[in-house]
């Protein structure tokens, strides 16, 4: 064998050779480092446990993760909203400003005179001009919620789904300038006759 092919191996690798000698041709071992052998076997292990736990245990599903979360955040809306609904004699303070009041008949104006009329004389919303409430009782604090949370079922719309609060609060104070206002032609009294001021 010529001087140049004699097997070479450096001192500090000396340990790492394998016994084996094919014609003169010596392998070297290099082990694999710790993180990447930790990080295979513990996939092995962890997709086993996975399989088993979501085939077989009756782990949940996406869809039924989903809906857990989904549930969690519905409550959470409607915890929100319950609260935002809840009448605040602060912020009607804030909003029914003259200043506010104006912009307030420009929210009716705009979102609520067809179904209430021209000064809430009414027509297929209740006139909201008389003494007569269906669900209010005349009150900004009576107001406030049935304008946020509408009554859907019999053509109110949900105003906190399309108005913000500030503008909620400006309607109605802008609504409590056309009580006791009996407007002509005015729509006939719905509901009961409430006697507040
Ligand atoms: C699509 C038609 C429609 C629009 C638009 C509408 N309303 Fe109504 N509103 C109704 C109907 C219908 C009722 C009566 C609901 C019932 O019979 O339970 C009602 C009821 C009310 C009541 C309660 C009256 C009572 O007698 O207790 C108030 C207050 C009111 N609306 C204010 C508003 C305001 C403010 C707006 C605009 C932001 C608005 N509405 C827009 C249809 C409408």
């Amino acid at each position: 064998m010529k001087e140049d092919n004699k097997l070479h191996v450096e001192e500090n690798e000396k340990h790492l050779l394998m016994d084996h000698n094919y014609d003169g041709i010596q392998e070297l071992n290099h082990p694999l480092p710790f993180w990447w052998s930790f990080t295979f076997y513990g996939a092995i292990v962890f997709s086993t446990c996975y399989f088993v736990y979501y085939m077989f245990l009756g782990g949940p599903s996406l869809r039924q993760e989903f809906q857990k979360d989904y549930a969690v955040i519905i409550a959470y809306q409607q915890e929100y909203k319950k609260k935002e609904g809840i009448f605040d004699p602060e912020l009607y303070a804030k909003f029914s400003t003259p200043e506010n009041t104006k912009k307030g008949e420009e929210v009716f104006t705009n979102n609520c005179m067809t179904c209430h009329q021209e000064k809430g004389r009414g027509d297929i919303g209740p006139n909201l001009t008389d003494e007569y409430w269906l669900w209010a009782k005349g009150t900004p604090a009576t107001i406030y919620p049935v304008v946020f949370n509408g009554v859907p079922d019999n053509g109110m719309p949900v105003w906190s789904e399309v108005l913000s609060k500030e503008e909620i609060y400006e309607a109605v104070a802008y609504v409590q300038t056309l009580h006791h206002t009996h407007q002509p032609n005015g729509k006939a009294p719905q509901g009961v006759k409430v006697d507040d001021n």
